[in-house]
């Protein structure tokens, strides 16, 4: 009998997830994504996928347009689905929100936030995540953005902290992490038993600093970000311990002991991606045991703007620079036995598209990567007669879904091409 008792209590530690909090495979639910070593697990079977970056499904209000922008993700072989998990204003956009049927989920009010998870809030969301399902599409989820765009970091920090804060202290003011950490279970608690969730993302793109700046307590070595990282994983792990977890970084790396950078006009620069000082540690993230793959970005262009491409150097080109780019995630991944998503990436220029793109892909492919390109567009949109305003200058116009430069559109067939031969290898890959 004590025997046997005790034997009981055992389970009960360890399905509390005192074991590093993973979910031992057997158990994961029929239907949700798991990890087997570097690579994805779906009901058995690996799942190698090509997704959909897609922020504004969920600012949709009509139907016909949710579904059929489904469909054509469907018919071009995308399986999962990356958008927003949330979407906050103030009270003195509350107005505007209202009369223009803007989608929001939360509001802050009088010294906090009131949630609207009315249908102009997150039924929106409920009906895009039950929507992706029926079209056999599983949803990456973020729960915040460093950036402004869509009330990300910068209305914690600055309703909670107060204005003059800086960025970083969305990652250590307890009161924030409190409110962040409020929100996430409430849009955790809301699906976590459903199979259309693919993964949970911290933020997007985490870093010391955002639109605000950042400060001391988050520089290179102090591994803010990643302390941050690990505790809001525990955090989730605890609310949902069947759904993967992921950072939702750009995969900036802080290689302590080697000094990577480039010559540019007869001087040494050190990389910021490489040094640490962006906030996250990319090797170090990966291997902390609630974040289950590794998520990276790619936009040269905008990270090094003129000095990419300087002459004398073959290798610190756009293209070549994301190639390399990949191979160290890979390597980093494999590293750490864990699967990575290529998880956003974008150039500029349809015939910088239509090179550069081929090449990136192939490699993703080639290093077993989930791929996401920076981000689907969908033409013949309805709503408001094809021209709709979202926010933030976002909109339709004539009916095509918003382009900041890196939509692609079934009318380029060219690259839209790169993409469906793509998730036809990706999917015959996952048998
Ligand atoms: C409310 O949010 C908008 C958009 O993010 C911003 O421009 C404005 O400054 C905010 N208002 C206050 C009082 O913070
Ligand atoms: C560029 O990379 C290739 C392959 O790693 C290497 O062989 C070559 O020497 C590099 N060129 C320069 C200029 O660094
Ligand atoms: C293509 O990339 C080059 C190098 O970054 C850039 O100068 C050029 O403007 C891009 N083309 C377009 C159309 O954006
Ligand atoms: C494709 O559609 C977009 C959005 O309507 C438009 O801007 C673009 O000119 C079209 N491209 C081609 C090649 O037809």
């Amino acid at each position: 009998m004590r025997h046997v008792l005790l034997a009981w209590l055992f389970c009960i530690a360890t399905a509390a997830g005192t074991i590093g909090g993973r979910v031992p495979p057997g158990k994961t639910p029929k239907g949700f994504v798991s990890t087997k070593g570097s690579a994805f697990n779906l009901d058995g079977k690996p799942f190698y996928f090509v997704g959909a970056n897609s922020y504004w499904l969920p600012l949709l209000t009509e139907q016909r347009d949710i579904e059929a922008t489904f469909k054509e993700m469907k018919a071009a072989g995308i399986k999962v689905l990356r958008t927003w998990g949330f979407n906050a204003i103030n009270a003195t956009e509350l107005p505007y929100a209202k009369e223009n049927d803007l989608t929001y989920y939360q509001v802050w009010d009088k010294g906090g936030w009131k949630l609207n998870d009315g249908p102009q809030g997150l039924k929106r969301l409920d009906n895009v995540i039950e929507t992706a399902g029926k079209y056999g599409i599983k949803v990456l989820l973020a729960f915040t953005n460093n950036w402004i765009g869509y009330g990300g970091s910068e209305l914690y920090v600055n309703w909670i902290a107060g204005s003059g804060a800086l960025h970083d202290s969305f990652y250590s003011d307890k009161r924030i992490v409190a409110s962040y950490q409020k929100y996430v279970k409430t849009i955790v608690d809301r699906y976590k038993h459903s199979e259309n969730i693919f993964a949970w993302e911290l933020m997007n793109e985490a870093r010391c600093r955002g639109d605000l700046q950042g400060g001391p307590g988050c520089v290179a070595g102090t591994d803010l970000i990643s302390h941050w990282y690990k505790d809001q994983a525990a955090f989730v792990r605890k609310l949902d311990p069947h759904h993967l977890i992921t950072t939702g970084g750009e995969g900036h790396f802080y290689k302590r002991n080697e000094d990577i950078g480039y010559w540019y006009n007869g001087q040494w620069v050190s990389d910021y991606n490489y040094n640490g000082q962006a906030g996250e540690d990319f090797d170090l993230d990966l291997t902390l045991d609630d974040i289950d793959f590794g998520t990276y970005h790619i936009y040269p262009q905008y990270w090094y703007g003129s000095t990419l491409d300087t002459p004398n150097n073959e290798n610190f080109t756009i293209g070549n620079w994301g190639l390399s780019w990949i191979q160290d995630h890979a390597d980093s991944a494999k590293k750490a036995n864990k699967p990575v998503i290529l998880e956003e990436f974008g150039v500029s220029g349809i015939q910088n598209k239509t090179e550069i793109y081929p090449r990136w892909v192939k490699h993703a492919l080639d290093t077993n990567h989930g791929i996401l390109p920076w981000q689907f567009g969908m033409l013949g949109l309805k709503e408001n007669g094809g021209n709709k305003l979202f926010k933030y200058e976002d909109r339709l116009v004539d009916g095509a879904s918003p382009n900041d430069g890196f939509a692609i559109y079934k009318n380029q067939t060219e690259i839209w091409n790169i993409f469906t031969d793509a998730a036809k290898v990706q999917n015959a890959k996952s048998k």
